[in-house]
């Protein structure tokens, strides 16, 4: 059987995507807490937020995920400040929930989200040799949705999520290999 690739540090225009390690815990656990970031994210993260919890989640969920080949965590860094954390970019092997993301405030509204996606659903579609990227997000998270929008996915399904804020709206978004290929093309990425 072929072992399943593990996440490799990925370098696009402006960012450095290196994969989690545990010394990323205290940065997170400096960055993430706030209310902005957490609101449409899913029920499972806790809030408030302990003080203990980002080493909690990179050592007991999102390593031993990585080290079994069911997930990919890379922490996002400005190529010219690559000391500091300024967000985190995961793929998921699990349904309808391939992708997740978050970037501190003040890094938002620049378009480098959506320069780490590229980079990812690369990783996902020609490393991970995956058939369909499906991600959900809830119907109020518009910077999530124009996101998705602008990179080619497709809305497939509507349904209730429970979320930091509680119950809403929330929706699948899903792009194809060939679809991601074309995208690809186009973006000459
Ligand atoms: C979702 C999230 C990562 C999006 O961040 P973002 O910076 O808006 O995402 P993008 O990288 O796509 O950037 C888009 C913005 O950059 C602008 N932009 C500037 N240069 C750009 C470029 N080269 N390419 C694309 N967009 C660019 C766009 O116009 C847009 O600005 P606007 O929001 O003022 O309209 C961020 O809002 C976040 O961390 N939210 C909290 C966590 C969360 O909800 N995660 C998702 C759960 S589903």
């Amino acid at each position: 059987m072929t072992a399943i690739p593990a996440a490799p540090e990925l370098h696009t225009e402006r960012l450095l995507l290196k994969p989690l390690a545990p010394e990323d815990a205290e940065q997170i656990q400096q960055t993430f807490p706030r209310w902005e970031i957490v609101r449409y994210l899913v029920a499972s993260v806790p809030w408030p937020y302990p003080p203990d919890a980002a080493r909690h989640y990179v050592n007991n969920v999102a390593l031993p995920a990585a080290a079994e080949g069911r997930g990919w965590f890379w922490t996002l860094r400005r190529r010219e400040a690559p000391a500091q954390l300024i967000g985190v970019i995961c793929l998921l092997d699990e349904p309808d929930n391939n992708r997740g993301f978050w970037l501190a405030p003040e890094q938002q509204h620049q378009g480098l989200m959506s320069e780490a996606c590229r980079a990812v659903n690369d990783f996902w579609f020609t490393v991970l040799d995956r058939k369909v990227l499906r991600v959900a997000k809830a119907q109020a998270n518009d910077a999530s949705r124009n996101l998705s929008n602008r990179s080619g996915m497709r809305l497939i399904r509507r349904e209730k999520k429970q979320y930091v804020s509680g119950e809403l709206d929330s929706e699948v978004w899903e792009i194809t290999r060939d679809e991601w290929l074309q995208v690809k093309q186009a973006d000459g990425v």
